[in-house]
């Protein structure tokens, strides 16, 4: 698989405009991508960063209902937001653009109609959900009912965000539009499908044949796709915000989100390259990589693959497409809604200066093979126990040992007189270098971030190994090289943190003297001479006599309290969500109506008594029935009643409990069952059978 790819297309998935970004999207997708993108440019590779607001979608709507807006006012509040957070937060995107934008509606829809005029969809009119009241097709997340499979009350028409199950309308229980609350109705309507069943051979060849390589979870996804069979999938929507369908059959229907969503890629390499976009797109010599959130795999490795073969024209189909898992906050789902997130808006408040300590934790702790969590406990001890006291640490001890014993200039190294721990160092720094270039080609960041700071402790034991304090007094010339070849691993410090931590990365070039203060972090444009990948690893780079900068701190310790207040704001949201919750279910949950009219005379016929179970015991091979002995205070009986769910054996015995005493016998199991103990039925589902308040004789009559 290893081409010779002249150039690197990367995409970040495109977050949608309804919300600000979180860390699950940071760990999941834009961190990682970043950090490969200024790793690929340091080597001197071509590279695109491509990303966008995806501003389309059913969701979008909503909010815009909810806020009396139109879903425009909110794409362009969020766009702004999203945009700005990212710079702020130095992900290096080479354009971040918008699906709403008129280029993205003319590629989009010139994708669409080149498509449908090479009979590459299939038409199809179908019964679809129709509010009557609302006059309007209910897609996606304008229906909602019983999830199929969890019984989740609030499912959508195309997921249930409770058990993460992809649904259709016809699969939920009760549906019912949110634009009314009505249920709906069926009515035709004709839409455009992707044939994706036709495109299955090449597919399953490609991904399961030629792209073994691909990370396990996505590999084993696609399987688990390819293997259930492909279905064509509708890529038009009976829905007013969108790209509209841009053939006549077509006029008020739009193009379905995630068939538009995709194309933005191309659409903001072409705003970016009006001229030479295609050369990205359309060449064999550019190798492209979707950065990606594990919700994402299959439009990215089954949908989307299968619109730009089946488009033609030469595109290219991705590469690899290293999607990650799901990050959780604090063992908890993060979720939108809930608001149970860490919002980099509000982070970058909170946390002035510190990007690089969340960069760090997010690609220390990401989610690469499996879900994972994020702490605020974590996150401080990765600071205060990492970034600050090695790597910091020793950047600041070998600044400062500088400037004590040779003014801040170079000291020179020794070659002559090189000791075991000094040959040590010398050797170790290429091996180490060796393992975070294996670790960032292969997408393995986690442990990509643990080499670079090996360089760091390296350093620190180096300079606990040797002790230059202790030596300066005797032999200078000792400390001289000591010290070069700590600014040496300073050095190497600088290039190889560059793509996980640039801000403080670009501090360190200037303590080194490399750079004037305050540069620009987004290196899309301009690669420092030192901060050259292939410089990595040598003991070269800082000269003799060169003069270092007045040492200041990479990394400030962070303070208990600061984590406190951070948590104390989650156990808050916490207790909000519980409070609705307990809100919801009270509200959701009623009586059941009442049965129909009945006479005294119905009631007299029902002999209902107290009495006392005896005796219990399971009924074997089932799983639902309890075999009761009782004493009804007139015989002694068996009952056999379907408890078993609700109560254990040992919990009946002893108990009184009331019964329908004069029920035909049954034989249950082989069982002869006389009769049937009353239970009451709360509204959730729950079963409880009824006691008696105060004990009494068995046999009372109740009536
Ligand atoms: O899941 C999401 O957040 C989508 N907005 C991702 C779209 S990626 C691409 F296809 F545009
Ligand atoms: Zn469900």
């Amino acid at each position: 698989m290893e081409k010779n790819f002249k150039r690197h297309l990367i995409t970040a998935a495109l977050p949608y405009a309804n919300g600000s970004v979180h860390i699950g999207h940071l760990a999941g997708v834009y961190v990682p991508a970043d950090i490969y993108c200024r790793y690929l440019r340091l080597k001197g590779e071509e590279v695109l960063y491509i990303c966008g607001s995806d501003e389309h979608g059913v969701p979008i709507t909503f909010k815009a209902k909810d806020l009396g807006c139109s879903p425009q006012d909110i794409v362009d509040k969020y766009h702004a937001i999203i945009k700005d957070s990212f710079n702020r937060f130095g992900i290096s995107f080479n354009i971040y653009s918008r699906t709403s934008s008129a280029i993205h509606h003319k590629t989009a829809a010139e994708f669409f109609s080149k498509m449908y005029n090479d009979g590459k969809f299939i038409e199809q009119e179908s019964e679809q959900y129709f509010d009557p009241e609302a006059n309007a097709f209910l897609a996606d997340r304008y229906i909602v009912g019983q999830c199929p499979k969890c019984g989740n009350e609030g499912a959508y028409g195309d997921q249930c965000e409770k058990c993460g199950s992809t649904l259709s309308p016809e699969e939920l229980i009760n549906p019912h539009s949110r634009l009314s609350g009505e249920t709906p109705i069926k009515k035709r309507t004709k839409h455009w499908f992707l044939p994706l069943d036709r495109d299955e051979k090449w597919l399953k060849q490609w991904i399961l044949e030629d792209h073994k390589e691909w990370k396990s979870n996505v590999y084993g996804q696609c399987k688990s796709w390819l293997d259930g069979g492909l279905k064509p999938r509708a890529v038009t929507r009976d829905l007013d915000w969108g790209v509209p369908v841009p053939i006549e059959e077509g006029k008020g229907k739009v193009l379905y989100v995630w068939f538009d969503a995709p194309i933005g890629y191309i659409s903001n390499t072409k705003e970016l390259l009006p001229n030479d976009w295609e050369k990205w797109w359309k060449s064999e010599e550019t190798r492209l990589v979707h950065f990606i959130g594990k919700d994402n795999i299959v439009f990215h490795c089954i949908v989307f693959p299968s619109m730009l073969k089946n488009y033609g024209d030469g595109f290219i189909l991705p590469d690899n497409v290293p999607a990650n898992e799901f990050l959780n906050l604090e063992g908890d789902k993060i979720s939108t809604s809930r608001n149970w997130a860490i919002w980099l808006e509000e982070y970058l408040e909170d946390f002035k200066g510190q990007q690089d300590v969340l960069r760090y934790v997010l690609c220390a702790n990401a989610p690469e093979t499996k879900d994972n969590d994020f702490t605020w406990k974590d996150f401080q001890v990765r600071n205060n126990s990492e970034l600050v006291a090695i790597y910091g640490n020793f950047v600041n001890r070998a600044l400062v040992l500088t400037h004590k014993y040779f003014d801040g200039k170079v000291p020179t190294f020794s070659k002559e007189d090189l000791t075991e721990i000094d040959k040590n160092v010398i050797e170790t720094i290429p091996q180490i270098v060796k393992n975070l270039e294996e670790c960032l080609s292969n997408f393995k960041f986690r442990e990509a971030i643990k080499e670079a700071m090996n360089l760091a402790r390296l350093g620190n034991k180096y300079l606990t190994d040797t002790e230059p304090w202790k030596v300066y007094k005797e032999n200078p010339k000792r400390v001289a090289t000591i010290l070069n070849l700590s600014l040496q691993l300073c050095a190497n410090l600088a290039i190889a943190f560059e793509p996980f931590c640039p801000f403080s990365s670009k501090k360190l070039q200037y303590l080194l003297g490399w750079i004037e203060k305050n540069e620009e972090v987004c290196p899309t444009s301009k690669i420092d001479k030192l901060v050259d990948w292939k410089n990595l690893g040598r003991t070269d780079l800082m000269k003799d006599g060169e003069q270092i900068n007045t040492p200041e701190l990479l990394f400030n310790k962070i303070e208990d309290e600061t984590i406190d207040a951070q948590i104390q704001r989650l156990e808050r949201i916490k207790k909000e969500n519980e409070e609705k919750a307990k809100l919801e279910e009270s509200a959701n949950l009623k009586a059941e109506p009442l049965k129909d009219e009945c006479t005294i005379e119905d009631f007299d016929k029902i002999d209902i008594r107290t009495a006392t179970v005896l005796e219990a015991e399971a009924v074997p091979k089932t799983d639902k029935l309890l075999k009761l002995t009782i004493d009804t205070g007139v015989d002694k009986r068996v009952i056999v009643s379907g408890i078993a769910q609700y109560y254990k054996p040992e919990d009946m015995i002893g108990r009184q409990i009331t019964i329908l005493a004069n029920l035909k016998p049954r034989t249950i199991r082989g069982i002869e069952s006389k009769g049937m103990i009353l239970m009451a039925k709360e509204p959730n589902g729950n079963m409880r059978f009824i006691t008696p308040q105060e004990a009494l004789s068995n046999g009372a009559k109740i009536g």
